[in-house]
C-alpha cells in the first residue's frame, strides 16, 4: 500500500468541516510555519522536498517561489489554478470537493512563504458547486482565526477569495488566468515578463496548481527532506492520478512516484486491469495534451526497461517513443478503441478552446479538426494524413502559449504509432 500524504483522511466522515479536519491534525502546517519558521525557511523546505508543479509542466515549485520579486514595493499574490479543464484530469475536483480545508491550509502556508496578503483560488466555472464548498470552508477558517487579521495572534494577515471562471480551457494557462482574474478576456500574455515579476495587476505573483499547493502541507509537517525520500530521482513525493477509460476501477488514486505503469494499470490496488477481459491498446498518460503511447511503449521504454510513473521515465525516449506525466490524466484504451475517432474528439476540443490570438493555433486547430472529421467519416484521402502531421508541426512551438503544442502533440504521436489505422480510414480517391 503506497503512502497517502494528501488523501489519507478523505473517507473520514465530516472531513470537509473545520472541526473534523482539525481533529485529524489539520492546520498543523500553518501553526508550524507561522509560529516557528520564517517565510524563507518555508520556501527552503519546499525546495528541499523536490516538489514539482502538479499542473502539468512539472516545474520545481521551490525554485518558482524564489523567483518572486522581493524588491518590488507592490503587493505579492498567490493564485491557485483550479481551472482543471484538461480532458482526462479530475483530481483537483476530487480534492477540493472532499478536502477543501487541505487546499485552504496549503494556501495559507504558501501565501505566508511568499509574503502574500491577498490570495485567490481561480476555479473553472463548471465547478460552481465546489465554489460553495470552498466558500463555506473559508468562512470556517476565518471564524477560527486561520484567515483574516493576525492569524493565530501573529503579525501575518491573509484574505482568501474564490473566483470562478466562465468555462474556458485557455483560462488554465497561467497568464490567461491572470487576465481573466483581472476581469478581461482570457488571452495568454507574452512572456517575459513572467508572473513572478509582473503577474496579477502587474505585481509579483505565483500561480500554482491545487495539488501543488496541497502538497505544501505534508512537506512542512514532515520536512522537505523526508518528503524527498518518497519517489525516484527528481520525481519526489506522491501524485494524484485521474484514471479513466477502459479500466475496471476508474477514479482518483494517490500514488508514490516511481510506481511501475504496469502495476498501476493491472493491480487491484489501482485500476484493476482492463475491463471486459479485453487487451490494452494504448494509454494517454498525462491528460489529452500529451503523446499517446501503444501498449508496448507505455509498459516498457524503448530500451526495454519497465516504464515508471515518474516525470523522467514517462518522457524517456522523447516524443519518438515517450510521453509525459503532465497533469496525471491517465486515459486507458482497450483493443476496440478507434484511434482516429479519439483523435478527432480531441481535435474538436482544441479547436473550440483555442483563444484565436495566434494564427498557427487558430487556423491550424480548425484545419486539423476538418481533416480528422473527413478521415473519421470515411471521406478523407491518404494525402490528408501527411497534411495533418505537417499542420501539427507548424503549430508546435509557434504560439504564445502551449495550447498549440497541446493540440499538436497528440496528433503527431497518434499518427506515428497508429499510422495504419489512419491509412485504413482513408480512401484512395474520392468518388465524386
Ligand atoms: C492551455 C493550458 C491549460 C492549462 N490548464 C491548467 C489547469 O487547468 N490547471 C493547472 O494547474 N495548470 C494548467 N496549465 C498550466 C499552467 O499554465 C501553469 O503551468 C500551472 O498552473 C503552474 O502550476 P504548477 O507549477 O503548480 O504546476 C495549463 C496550461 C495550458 C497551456
Amino acid at each position: 500500500m503506497g503512502k497517502k500524504l494528501l488523501l489519507e483522511h478523505i473517507n473520514e466522515p465530516g472531513i470537509e468541516t473545520f472541526d473534523v479536519y482539525r481533529k485529524k491534525g489539520g492546520y498543523a502546517s500553518v501553526e508550524k510555519a507561522l509560529k516557528t519558521m520564517t517565510p524563507d525557511a518555508v520556501t527552503e523546505e519546499v525546495k528541499r522536498s523536490g516538489l514539482r508543479g502538479r499542473g502539468g509542466a512539472g516545474f520545481p515549485s521551490g525554485m518558482k517561489w524564489s523567483f518572486i520579486d522581493k524588491k518590488s514595493d507592490k503587493p505579492r499574490y498567490l493564485v491557485c489554478n483550479a481551472d482543471e479543464s484538461e480532458p482526462g484530469t479530475f483530481k483537483d475536483r476530487y480534492l477540493m470537493e472532499r478536502l477543501p480545508h487541505l487546499l485552504i491550509e496549503g494556501m495559507i502556508t504558501s501565501s505566508f512563504a511568499l509574503g502574500a496578503k491577498t490570495s485567490y483560488i481561480y476555479i473553472r466555472g463548471e465547478y460552481m458547486y465546489i465554489v460553495r464548498i470552498l466558500e463555506r470552508a473559508i468562512d470556517e477558517a476565518y471564524a477560527n482565526g486561520f484567515l483574516g487579521k493576525n492569524i493565530l495572534g501573529t503579525d501575518y494577515s491573509l484574505d482568501l477569495y474564490v473566483h470562478p471562471g466562465a468555462g474556458a480551457y485557455i483560462c488554465g494557462e497561467e497568464t490567461a488566468l491572470l487576465e481573466s482574474l483581472e476581469g478581461k478576456r482570457g488571452n495568454p500574455r507574452l512572456k517575459p515578463p513572467f508572473p513572478a515579476i509582473a503577474g496579477l495587476y502587474a505585481s509579483p505573483t505565483v500561480v500554482n496548481n491545487v495539488e501543488t499547493i496541497a502538497a505544501v502541507v505534508p512537506i512542512i509537517n514532515m520536512s522537505g527532506d523526508e518528503y524527498a525520500k518518497i519517489g525516484v530521482g527528481k520525481s519526489t513525493g506522491t501524485k494524484l492520478i485521474s484514471a479513466s477509460g477502459h479500466i475496471n476501477k476508474p477514479g482518483v488514486y494517490e500514488i508514490e512516484l516511481g510506481l511501475p505503469v504496469e502495476e498501476f494499470i493491472f493491480s487491484e490496488e489501482y485500476c484493476g486491469g482492463v475491463w471486459k477481459d479485453r487487451r490494452l491498446k494504448a494509454v494517454v498518460a498525462g491528460g489529452s495534451s500529451v503523446p499517446i503511447l501503444p501498449t508496448e511503449l507505455i509498459l516498457t521504454t524503448a530500451k526495454g526497461e519497465p516504464r515508471l510513473m515518474t516525470y523522467e521515465s514517462l518522457s524517456d525516449g522523447g516524443f519518438a517513443t515517450g510521453t509525459m506525466l503532465g497533469s496525471g490524466g491517465f486515459i486507458v484504451m482497450d483493443e476496440t478503441t478507434d484511434i482516429v475517432k479519439n483523435l478527432y474528439t480531441f481535435a474538436r476540443f482544441y479547436h473550440h478552446e483555442s483563444c484565436g490570438q495566434c494564427s498557427p493555433c487558430r487556423e491550424g486547430t480548425g484545419w486539423m479538426e476538418k481533416i480528422l472529421h473527413r478521415l473519421h467519416h470515411g471521406h478523407g484521402k491518404k494525402e490528408d494524413i501527411d497534411v495533418l502531421v505537417d499542420v501539427a508541426k507548424k503549430i508546435e512551438g509557434n504560439t504564445i502559449c502551449p495550447l498549440g503544442d497541446a493540440a499538436a502533440w497528440p496528433v503527431a504521436s497518434a499518427v506515428r504509432h497508429f499510422r495504419k489505422e489512419f491509412e485504413a480510414a482513408a480512401v484512395e480517391e474520392l468518388l465524386v
